[in-house]
């Protein structure tokens, strides 16, 4: 069983987020030991915006991915240079659109042609030109859950690569934007390489269309989306960024002084937190046994919405394993974390771990059913 500090657990109200900030600390020097020369990784905040973990991230020397103007402020309240900082999304706000004109922020990953137009006029108001990189859909399967892909055909994220060219003919033609780079997200959670490996070869076969059009990229971004291991977050901590770099480094062929850049979230952030809840009742029912935790959807609303499954724990301990359906008090039944897990025997009061919690938890969390928000307890 994994090692936490149940001593320091005792006078802390449940549930909260514990986060293990010497693993958050290797998984950062792993990133910066194996990402590519050259390359910039920009961490994408919504994983997690808690500002603790921000201001670690930001010392380490990563930028900043942004999909909304709070996250692009907590962002900078953190230590993230503006030109450090890239911000996302198919429905920026003109108040939005503003703020990172106003910053000089690094680059805006833009949607839709009518998105363009508004930060073309935008930035002819405000007397700067804006640095865009167009979000293209590149229809590649990541085969993840489906709320979670994004590279497939027709969906609300970039433009298609069919449309492409035409996009493009309507920024070089527009005063206020320049063209800097083409941005792509394939999707979250993926756990095997091959996507990526589909993705270099439609990048390659864009920049060469390019080329021969005489339009020159100063920047190729390749989102995030490299999963975790969520079934033995013990035996596998830190992600496989060496394979993941590995691969873009190999196959794609970036053109002279051409920047590379990674958007990742949960893989930095997911395996460094965990979800500590106490058990409120065991309930013996007919042919279940429930055990009902204070933490719920609410806390962690990722099994709930995307039927994902999380290793639990119970801390405190030692019995016997048995089953139980590990259940919130949310007046929803989807508001489970899971039913038929294994858990040493277990009582009132027992701590229980909801692992590999760190990437969209705490930075999903809900005041559903009035309650509040999830309290946080930093380990060192
Ligand atoms: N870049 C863009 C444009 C994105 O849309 C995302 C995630 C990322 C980067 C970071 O992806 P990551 O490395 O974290 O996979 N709430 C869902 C995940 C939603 C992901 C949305 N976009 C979950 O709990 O599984």
């Amino acid at each position: 069983m994994s090692s936490f500090p149940i001593e320091a657990f005792g006078g802390v109200s449940t549930p909260f987020y514990y986060y293990d900030m010497p693993l958050l600390r290797s998984t950062l020097a792993t990133v910066c030991a194996c990402r590519p020369p050259g390359s910039v990784v920009h961490y994408a905040l919504k994983a997690n915006s808690n500002a603790q973990l921000l201001k670690l991230i930001s010392q380490s020397g990563l930028g900043a991915d942004c999909v909304s103007g709070g996250e692009i402020e907590a962002a900078v309240a953190c230590g993230f240079a503006p030109d450090k900082i890239v911000y996302s999304g198919v429905g920026k706000t003109d108040a939005e659109i503003r703020l990172a004109l106003s910053l000089a922020i690094a680059c805006i990953n833009v949607e839709s042609v009518a998105e363009l137009e508004v930060i073309d006029a935008i930035a002819s108001e405000c007397g700067v030109v804006a640095p865009v990189a167009i979000r293209v859909n590149p229809h590649i399967d990541a085969h993840t859950h489906h709320y979670i892909t994004t590279g497939l055909s027709e969906n609300k994220f970039g433009i298609d690569i069919s449309q492409l060219h035409a996009v493009v003919d309507r920024v070089l033609n527009m005063k206020h934007v320049r063209l800097r780079g083409l941005h792509f997200h394939i999707g979250s959670q993926i756990t095997t390489l091959q996507p990526y490996e589909a993705l270099c070869e439609v990048v390659n076969r864009l920049q060469d269309e390019m080329e021969l059009r005489g339009v020159k990229m100063d920047y190729i971004n390749v989102g995030g989306g490299l999963g975790v291991d969520y079934e033995y977050p013990d035996e596998h901590p830190i992600p496989d960024f060496a394979s993941y770099f590995g691969t873009f480094a190999r196959l794609l062929q970036l053109r002279e002084g051409q920047a590379l850049h990674f958007e990742p979230g949960r893989s930095i952030v997911c395996q460094c937190g965990t979800l500590i809840s106490r058990v409120l009742y065991i309930k013996e029912g007919l042919h279940k046994r429930f055990a009902i935790v204070d933490a719920g959807m609410t806390d962690l609303m990722r099994p709930a919405l995307y039927q994902a499954s999380h290793k639990i724990e119970n801390l405190t301990s030692q019995g016997a394993l048995c089953k139980y359906d590990v259940v919130g008090p949310i007046c929803e039944s989807s508001d489970s974390f899971g039913h038929d897990v294994a858990l040493n025997e277990a009582q009132r009061g027992d701590f229980i771990a909801i692992r590999s919690a760190g990437a969209y938890g705490e930075s999903m969390a809900s005041r559903y059913n009035s309650r509040q928000l999830p309290g946080i307890m930093l380990g060192e």
